[in-house]
Protein backbone atom coordinates (compact mmCIF):
# COMPACT_ATOMS: atom_id res chain seq x y z
CA UNK A 1 0.00 0.00 0.00
CA UNK A 2 1.20 3.09 -0.80
CA UNK A 3 1.86 6.21 1.90
CA UNK A 4 -1.44 7.59 2.60
CA UNK A 5 -0.55 11.27 1.15
CA UNK A 6 1.39 11.43 -2.31
CA UNK A 7 4.51 13.21 -2.28
CA UNK A 8 4.37 14.43 -6.29
CA UNK A 9 0.88 14.89 -8.21
CA UNK A 10 0.90 15.66 -11.64
CA UNK A 11 -2.68 16.75 -13.08
CA UNK A 12 -3.39 17.32 -16.66
CA UNK A 13 -6.00 20.33 -16.08
CA UNK A 14 -8.01 19.81 -19.37
CA UNK A 15 -11.75 20.54 -19.99
CA UNK A 16 -11.80 24.53 -19.40
CA UNK A 17 -13.13 25.19 -23.00
CA UNK A 18 -15.65 22.62 -22.09
CA UNK A 19 -16.97 24.57 -19.05
CA UNK A 20 -16.87 27.85 -21.06
CA UNK A 21 -19.10 26.60 -24.13
CA UNK A 22 -21.36 25.14 -22.05
CA UNK A 23 -21.61 28.51 -20.30
CA UNK A 24 -21.83 30.36 -23.90
CA UNK A 25 -18.92 32.29 -22.88
CA UNK A 26 -15.16 32.75 -24.94
CA UNK A 27 -13.02 29.67 -24.34
CA UNK A 28 -10.38 31.73 -22.52
CA UNK A 29 -12.92 32.46 -20.00
CA UNK A 30 -12.88 28.90 -19.10
CA UNK A 31 -8.57 29.31 -19.06
CA UNK A 32 -9.53 32.31 -16.23
CA UNK A 33 -11.94 29.71 -14.26
CA UNK A 34 -9.03 27.25 -14.53
CA UNK A 35 -6.31 29.88 -13.39
CA UNK A 36 -8.64 29.90 -9.86
CA UNK A 37 -9.54 26.74 -9.86
CA UNK A 38 -5.16 26.08 -9.64
CA UNK A 39 -4.74 28.73 -7.03
CA UNK A 40 -6.96 26.57 -4.80
CA UNK A 41 -5.53 23.05 -5.83
CA UNK A 42 -2.25 24.74 -5.04
CA UNK A 43 -2.98 25.68 -1.54
CA UNK A 44 -4.76 22.34 -1.14
CA UNK A 45 -2.12 20.36 -1.75
CA UNK A 46 0.46 22.36 0.48
CA UNK A 47 -2.12 21.96 2.99
CA UNK A 48 -2.96 18.27 3.05
CA UNK A 49 1.09 17.70 2.75
CA UNK A 50 1.60 17.34 -0.98
CA UNK A 51 5.03 18.61 -1.43
CA UNK A 52 5.24 18.75 -5.42
CA UNK A 53 2.88 19.61 -7.80
CA UNK A 54 3.24 19.32 -11.71
CA UNK A 55 0.65 20.87 -13.98
CA UNK A 56 0.33 20.93 -17.67
CA UNK A 57 -0.79 24.43 -18.99
CA UNK A 58 0.14 24.68 -22.58
CA UNK A 59 1.42 21.78 -24.17
CA UNK A 60 3.41 21.46 -27.75
CA UNK A 61 0.63 20.80 -29.75
CA UNK A 62 -1.81 23.47 -28.13
CA UNK A 63 0.09 26.09 -30.76
CA UNK A 64 -1.96 24.76 -32.92
CA UNK A 65 -5.67 26.06 -31.64
CA UNK A 66 -6.87 29.23 -32.95
CA UNK A 67 -4.48 32.43 -32.83
CA UNK A 68 -7.03 33.85 -30.36
CA UNK A 69 -7.26 31.28 -27.72
CA UNK A 70 -2.95 30.93 -27.85
CA UNK A 71 -2.56 34.35 -27.49
CA UNK A 72 -5.03 34.43 -24.45
CA UNK A 73 -3.15 31.94 -22.92
CA UNK A 74 0.14 33.81 -23.40
CA UNK A 75 -1.70 37.11 -21.38
CA UNK A 76 -2.98 35.46 -18.95
CA UNK A 77 0.18 33.80 -17.86
CA UNK A 78 1.87 36.98 -17.61
CA UNK A 79 -0.94 38.27 -16.09
CA UNK A 80 -1.77 35.55 -13.11
CA UNK A 81 1.62 35.76 -12.65
CA UNK A 82 2.12 39.44 -12.12
CA UNK A 83 -1.05 38.59 -9.50
CA UNK A 84 -0.31 35.64 -7.56
CA UNK A 85 4.06 36.10 -6.53
CA UNK A 86 3.79 37.58 -3.60
CA UNK A 87 0.89 35.00 -2.21
CA UNK A 88 2.91 32.20 -3.67
CA UNK A 89 5.73 33.78 -1.35
CA UNK A 90 3.31 33.58 1.45
CA UNK A 91 2.84 30.36 1.27
CA UNK A 92 5.93 28.78 0.70
CA UNK A 93 5.88 27.82 -2.62
CA UNK A 94 8.87 27.54 -5.37
CA UNK A 95 7.21 28.52 -9.18
CA UNK A 96 9.40 26.17 -11.51
CA UNK A 97 8.58 26.10 -15.37
CA UNK A 98 8.92 23.11 -17.41
CA UNK A 99 9.53 23.20 -21.62
CA UNK A 100 11.03 24.52 -24.65
CA UNK A 101 10.96 28.33 -23.60
CA UNK A 102 13.06 29.49 -27.09
CA UNK A 103 9.24 29.39 -29.02
CA UNK A 104 7.71 31.94 -26.21
CA UNK A 105 7.80 36.08 -26.69
CA UNK A 106 10.53 37.78 -24.66
CA UNK A 107 7.45 38.72 -22.71
CA UNK A 108 6.37 36.00 -21.78
CA UNK A 109 9.86 34.54 -20.90
CA UNK A 110 10.68 37.57 -19.00
CA UNK A 111 7.25 36.73 -16.64
CA UNK A 112 8.45 32.91 -15.90
CA UNK A 113 12.30 34.08 -14.95
CA UNK A 114 10.85 36.95 -12.70
CA UNK A 115 8.82 34.14 -10.76
CA UNK A 116 11.10 31.75 -10.96
CA UNK A 117 13.53 34.05 -9.33
CA UNK A 118 11.26 35.48 -6.89
CA UNK A 119 10.25 32.30 -5.14
CA UNK A 120 13.32 30.40 -5.42
CA UNK A 121 14.37 30.53 -1.99
CA UNK A 122 11.15 28.84 -1.00
CA UNK A 123 10.75 25.13 0.36
CA UNK A 124 7.34 24.01 1.44
CA UNK A 125 5.69 23.27 -1.83
CA UNK A 126 7.60 22.68 -4.96
CA UNK A 127 4.98 23.67 -8.10
CA UNK A 128 5.86 22.73 -11.77
CA UNK A 129 4.07 24.39 -14.37
CA UNK A 130 4.68 22.99 -17.93
CA UNK A 131 4.88 25.15 -20.52
CA UNK A 132 4.99 25.01 -24.25
CA UNK A 133 6.02 21.37 -22.54
CA UNK A 134 5.69 17.83 -24.24
CA UNK A 135 7.15 14.20 -22.94
CA UNK A 136 8.51 13.59 -26.90
CA UNK A 137 10.41 17.00 -26.64
CA UNK A 138 11.92 16.23 -22.93
CA UNK A 139 13.41 12.75 -24.41
CA UNK A 140 14.34 14.22 -27.35
CA UNK A 141 16.10 17.06 -25.32
CA UNK A 142 17.51 14.78 -23.03
CA UNK A 143 18.96 12.66 -25.72
CA UNK A 144 20.58 16.00 -27.57
CA UNK A 145 22.20 16.88 -24.14
CA UNK A 146 23.67 13.49 -23.52
CA UNK A 147 25.00 13.46 -27.24
CA UNK A 148 26.47 16.98 -27.30
CA UNK A 149 28.50 15.88 -24.30
CA UNK A 150 29.49 12.51 -25.61
CA UNK A 151 27.73 10.24 -22.90
CA UNK A 152 26.73 7.23 -23.26
CA UNK A 153 22.72 6.49 -23.22
CA UNK A 154 21.81 4.71 -20.00
CA UNK A 155 18.26 4.66 -18.42
CA UNK A 156 20.40 6.45 -15.60
CA UNK A 157 21.94 9.17 -17.67
CA UNK A 158 18.71 9.91 -20.11
CA UNK A 159 16.86 10.36 -16.33
CA UNK A 160 19.47 12.90 -15.24
CA UNK A 161 18.93 15.07 -18.38
CA UNK A 162 15.33 15.14 -18.04
CA UNK A 163 13.78 17.95 -17.42
CA UNK A 164 12.38 17.25 -14.24
CA UNK A 165 15.61 15.56 -12.96
CA UNK A 166 15.81 17.83 -9.62
CA UNK A 167 12.65 16.16 -8.52
CA UNK A 168 11.11 12.75 -7.58
CA UNK A 169 8.83 10.84 -10.63
CA UNK A 170 4.96 11.77 -9.96
CA UNK A 171 3.08 9.59 -7.88
CA UNK A 172 -0.17 10.27 -9.04
CA UNK A 173 -1.20 11.70 -12.08
CA UNK A 174 -4.43 13.26 -12.46
CA UNK A 175 -6.73 14.05 -15.71
CA UNK A 176 -9.35 15.94 -15.46
CA UNK A 177 -12.41 16.79 -18.09
CA UNK A 178 -13.37 13.20 -19.37
CA UNK A 179 -10.74 11.92 -21.82
CA UNK A 180 -8.48 8.93 -20.99
CA UNK A 181 -5.31 9.65 -22.62
CA UNK A 182 -1.75 11.33 -21.59
CA UNK A 183 -1.93 13.64 -24.82
CA UNK A 184 2.24 14.18 -24.32
CA UNK A 185 2.43 14.89 -20.88
CA UNK A 186 4.91 13.27 -18.82
CA UNK A 187 6.04 9.97 -20.46
CA UNK A 188 9.37 9.12 -19.13
CA UNK A 189 8.39 10.27 -15.51
CA UNK A 190 4.74 8.66 -15.26
CA UNK A 191 6.33 5.19 -16.31
CA UNK A 192 4.81 3.93 -12.23
CA UNK A 193 2.52 6.74 -11.54
CA UNK A 194 -0.76 6.12 -10.04
CA UNK A 195 -3.76 7.05 -12.71
CA UNK A 196 -6.70 9.10 -11.81
CA UNK A 197 -9.44 10.15 -14.14
CA UNK A 198 -12.58 12.26 -13.61
CA UNK A 199 -15.24 13.68 -15.47
CA UNK A 200 -14.80 16.67 -13.90
CA UNK A 201 -14.34 19.91 -16.49
CA UNK A 202 -10.75 21.34 -14.11
CA UNK A 203 -13.16 24.45 -13.55
CA UNK A 204 -14.87 22.30 -11.09
CA UNK A 205 -12.55 20.41 -9.96
CA UNK A 206 -12.37 21.44 -6.29
CA UNK A 207 -10.68 20.92 -3.06
CA UNK A 208 -13.29 17.90 -2.25
CA UNK A 209 -12.56 16.50 -5.73
CA UNK A 210 -8.62 16.38 -4.85
CA UNK A 211 -9.24 14.79 -1.44
CA UNK A 212 -11.00 11.79 -3.41
CA UNK A 213 -8.34 11.34 -5.79
CA UNK A 214 -6.05 11.16 -2.59
CA UNK A 215 -8.36 9.17 -1.21
CA UNK A 216 -7.92 6.45 -4.23
CA UNK A 217 -4.66 6.83 -4.76
CA UNK A 218 -4.18 5.81 -0.75
CA UNK A 219 -6.32 3.02 -1.71
CA UNK A 220 -4.02 1.40 -4.26
CA UNK A 221 -1.41 -1.19 -4.05
CA UNK A 222 1.92 -0.17 -5.92
CA UNK A 223 3.67 -3.11 -6.59
CA UNK A 224 6.95 -2.28 -9.12
CA UNK A 225 6.71 -5.17 -10.81
CA UNK A 226 6.84 -7.38 -7.47
CA UNK A 227 4.48 -9.71 -6.52
CA UNK A 228 1.57 -8.53 -3.47
CA UNK A 229 3.50 -10.96 -1.56
CA UNK A 230 6.61 -10.05 -1.73
CA UNK A 231 5.59 -6.45 -0.97
CA UNK A 232 3.76 -8.05 2.23
CA UNK A 233 6.74 -9.92 3.41
CA UNK A 234 9.09 -6.42 2.65
CA UNK A 235 6.46 -4.65 4.86
CA UNK A 236 6.96 -6.74 7.70
CA UNK A 237 10.43 -6.67 7.81
CA UNK A 238 10.37 -3.05 7.98
CA UNK A 239 8.01 -3.06 10.75
C1 LIG B 1 -7.20 22.50 -20.97
O1 LIG B 1 -8.52 22.79 -21.27
C2 LIG B 1 -6.34 23.73 -20.88
C3 LIG B 1 -5.40 23.91 -22.00
C4 LIG B 1 -5.17 23.06 -22.96
C5 LIG B 1 -4.65 25.13 -21.98
P1 LIG B 1 -9.02 22.75 -22.75
O2 LIG B 1 -8.90 24.11 -23.34
O3 LIG B 1 -8.34 21.68 -23.52
O4 LIG B 1 -10.55 22.39 -22.56
P2 LIG B 1 -11.44 21.48 -23.49
O5 LIG B 1 -10.79 20.13 -23.54
O6 LIG B 1 -11.49 22.13 -24.83
O7 LIG B 1 -12.76 21.45 -22.80
C1 LIG C 1 -3.75 18.53 -22.75
O1 LIG C 1 -5.05 18.90 -23.05
C2 LIG C 1 -2.89 19.76 -22.57
C3 LIG C 1 -3.15 20.58 -21.40
C4 LIG C 1 -4.02 20.33 -20.45
C5 LIG C 1 -2.35 21.77 -21.30
P1 LIG C 1 -5.56 18.98 -24.54
O2 LIG C 1 -6.98 19.41 -24.48
O3 LIG C 1 -4.66 19.82 -25.37
O4 LIG C 1 -5.44 17.47 -25.02
P2 LIG C 1 -6.10 16.72 -26.27
O5 LIG C 1 -5.79 17.52 -27.48
O6 LIG C 1 -7.58 16.68 -26.03
O7 LIG C 1 -5.50 15.37 -26.26
MG1 LIG D 1 -8.81 19.71 -23.87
Amino acid sequence: MGTAVPHHIAIVMDGNGRWATKRYLPRVAGHKKGVDALRACLRHCGERGVKVLTVFAFSSENWNRPPEEVSGLMELLVLALGREVPDLNAEGVRIRFVGDRSALSDKVRAGLLQAEAATAANTRVLFNVCFNYGGRWDIAQAAQQLAARGEAITEQSLDRAMALAYCADPDLLIRTGGEKRISNFLLWQAAYSELYFSDKLWPEFDEAALDEAIADYASRERRFGRTSEQLASSDKKAA
